[in-house]
């Protein structure tokens, strides 16, 4: 085993116990969201780590955030329930406990409404595991998901897709969006199977995650039926958004949600909290920007496009993303960037209006 840190915490990991160092900023993510989320409803929080491996998450969830009254981490693995039990005494964190079990035994084993948090963070796909935790969190609870299976999600492998997810995905440029909303999908269309509402806070790709933190609570009334669509692919690229209701052409990708991927209050909740936690100076500047292209993108078309590949396609250099922008609001359209990367934009000027700007900012 060997001891490591990462936030403010240290901790041993044990040999076959899993950790991706690569993870780390998403935690950090985390532990801010938690904070905020505890704010948001205003209660201290019972948190499931319920694919802990060492317990990092659910340890920095614990001490970084300092809203959570009780951790209780799980984890089949019979060497990491071991390591997490070390890691537990290591920091000395007495709200704690943990269990060595199959997530489909642990969750019910501590009953309906125990938890006001619960994360999955699995190998490959959550599908499997999104049911159970939308019928046992807490009303007015956060849901906290992972997927890493993005062959499926992103459309590589679109039977994967279809057979987990119950969607067509078609690859596009801005597949890690795609792969966040078919997610987001899921999660409401089995708040709908019991009884209650989903809705995205945050959603967020980085380092070949998905990850959505969704609101959780009672109610059917509100079933956000309108921000569930396809996007329809008509000739070359030109995406436009169908509700569930509408009638929809082949090609399309879909159903998927076309609502916002994050809520604005909970988004600038974030931003003022980031300075209320101690986050080390380079994930700080990070995090502060990525919030701000989260929050930019918000009420933004459900599709991103990609600058290199569009100015590629016309034999043009690439236009900087900032004249882009401002070019396509000079014109009246809306127009802002997304946190899936440098490359990308959003717009709802049609395409051809979009084609025309690339190809006049890229001769100059
Ligand atoms: C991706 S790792 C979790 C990483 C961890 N959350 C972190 O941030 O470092 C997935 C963990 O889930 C555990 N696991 C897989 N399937 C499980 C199941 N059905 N029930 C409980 N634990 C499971 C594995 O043993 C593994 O340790």
């Amino acid at each position: 085993m060997k001891l490591l840190k990462e936030g403010s915490v240290s901790f041993y990991l044990f040999n076959d116990v899993f950790y991706n160092p690569l993870a780390k900023f998403s935690r950090t993510f985390g532990v801010l969201a938690i904070y905020t989320f505890s704010k948001y409803v205003g209660r201290g929080l019972v948190v499931a780590d319920s694919f802990a491996a060492s317990g990092i998450r659910g340890l920095r969830y614990y001490v970084e955030s300092n809203v959570v009254d009780k951790i209780v981490f799980n984890d089949k693995n019979p060497v990491a329930y071991q390591n997490i039990v070390y890691n537990i005494k290591f920091n000395k964190i007495k709200d704690a406990r943990v269990f060595n079990l199959n997530y489909f035994v642990f969750l019910p084993i501590l009953g309906r409404g125990h938890f006001d948090v619960i994360d999955i963070d699995p190998y490959g796909t959550p599908a499997p595991y999104i049911d159970l935790a939308i019928s046992f969190v807490k009303n007015r609870g956060l849901i906290i998901i992972t997927a890493t299976d993005l062959t499926a999600l992103c459309g590589l492998y679109p039977r994967a897709a279809f057979r987990k997810y119950g969607s067509d995905v078609i690859k596009t440029d801005f597949c890690h969006e795609v792969a966040l909303r078919v997610l987001i999908k899921e999660l409401v269309f089995a708040g709908g199977r019991h009884n209650r509402i989903v809705l995205p806070l945050a959603s967020m790709f980085s380092e070949q995650y998905a990850r959505i933190y969704a609101y959780v609570y009672d109610g059917r009334r509100d079933f956000p039926k309108n921000n569930l669509g396809y996007i329809e692919i008509t000739n070359d690229r030109c995406y436009s958004v169908k509700r569930v209701s509408d009638s929809v052409n082949k090609p399309y990708i879909g159903p998927l949600w076309i609502g916002s991927l994050h809520d604005k209050e909970f988004i600038e909740y974030m931003i003022k909290y980031v300075d209320k936690l101690n986050i080390e100076e380079s994930e700080y500047k990070r995090l502060k920007s990525l919030l701000k292209l989260m929050k930019e993108e918000i009420e933004l078309p459900p599709y991103s496009f990609k600058v290199s590949k569009l100015a590629s396609k016309l034999r043009v250099s690439p236009p900087t993303l900032i004249d882009i922008i401002d070019r396509l609001k000079g014109m009246g359209f809306k127009a802002g960037r997304s946190h899936l990367g440098k490359d990308y934009f959003k717009t709802n000027a049609p395409y051809h209006v979009v084609l025309e700007v690339l190809e006049d900012l890229g001769k100059k």
